[in-house]
């Protein structure tokens, strides 16, 4: 489909990683670059705040989204790259939604449902530490996501059933006004390999065990040489597919070099060399676009520049949809 819209959000709530990089910006930025649509990437700064409510904090993991895709190669001529915050027409929307979501299909959301689990097991109150609008989450994603009549929505698997929550509202709304908002699918990424984390579980904040991606070459080589091996001797040969430096090199050497290292697994490689090996790939990978990432980090109005023009692109999609929606619930003005 030549006008397809593809859309998704990054949520603001930490250190970008190696992880989230190969998990969710590679894919996304190849989507971008083979669509040739329109793509809305946008920082879900308000989605945030359900977590964040720290001043500096939040502004500074907002810029630093914006930044980190920038420096990663997203064109702001091609992709309309926006702050959710800038956006005020989501806002309305989402209270549109509210009111045609049942409570009940959020007390069913994960994300919601793990929080009250978690709660449980430490016995304290179901509710502890849920605010209205972690609560509400999906209905804001929905609002986001309909908004701009999406028709693909790429995620990590964890946000599929926010999808499905969208694609139900949507429903709803049409059945009851009649046919106004595109139905969205989700897109998955084919590499569902887990990326492991310095522990050797999936790298994710919560474990506190990532590669953050802007980090200076010395930390980065640190970082790298912690990564948890087994205690295989230096000459020993290795399993190259079962380890989780080959793994995460796959993702930054080109196709000789993943060969060359693999057949040096074969045949013996002490891991600290191993470890270099990586080490080179990823900073040789990652100096251009940390340079450019530091260049905007100190520079944050060019950032904002950019942000203000994604924002007036995706208005011009968004308040039309509005003044329709708002027809047809009977709010003509
Ligand atoms: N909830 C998503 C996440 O945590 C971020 C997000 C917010 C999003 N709004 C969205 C993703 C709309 C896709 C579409 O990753």
């Amino acid at each position: 489909m030549s006008n397809e819209i593809v859309l998704t959000g990054i949520k603001p709530t930490g250190k970008v990683h190696l992880g989230n990089y190969i998990g969710a910006i590679k894919p996304a930025l190849q989507i971008a670059g083979a669509s040739n649509g329109t793509a809305l990437y946008f920082i879900a700064d308000y989605h945030g705040l359900t977590f964040i409510q720290n001043r500096d904090e939040l502004g500074n993991l907002s810029y630093g989204i914006a930044a980190t895709w920038l420096a990663l190669g997203l064109d702001p001529g091609r992709v309309v790259l926006y702050r959710q915050s800038d956006v005020p027409e989501i806002f309305e929307l989402n209270w549109i939604l509210s009111c045609l979501t049942p409570k009940g299909l959020m007390n069913r959301a994960h994300a919601y449902k793990a929080i009250q689990d978690q709660n449980e097991q430490l016995g304290l109150d179901a509710d502890t530490g849920v605010n209205m609008g972690l609560f509400t989450y999906p209905i804001l994603m929905a609002a986001d996501i309909l908004l701009f009549q999406s028709d693909k929505v790429p995620v990590g698997k964890d946000q599929i059933q926010h999808v499905e929550i969208a694609r139900d509202i949507a429903e709803r709304f049409n059945r009851n006004y009649g046919d106004t908002f595109k139905l969205p699918d989700y897109i998955v990424g084919e590499n569902t390999a887990v990326i492991p984390g310095l522990d050797g579980r999936k790298m994710s904040k919560s474990y506190n065990n990532t590669i953050p991606l802007f980090e200076p070459a010395d930390t980065l080589k640190k970082l790298i040489r912690k990564i948890k091996t087994d205690s295989t001797l230096p000459h020993e040969p290795k399993d190259p597919d079962t380890s989780n430096i080959f793994l995460l090199y796959k993702e930054f050497a080109t196709p000789a070099q993943i060969q060359d290292l693999r057949n040096r697994y074969l045949s013996g490689i002490s891991w600290g060399e191993a470890k270099q090996e990586l080490f080179q790939a990823v900073n040789a990978f990652l100096e251009e676009p940390r340079k450019k990432y530091n260049d905007l980090m100190a520079a944050p109005e060019q950032i904002d520049q950019i942000l203000h023009e994604g924002a007036r692109k995706a208005r011009a999609i968004a308040v039309p949809l509005l003044a329709k929606v708002k027809s047809k619930i009977g709010l003509e003005n």
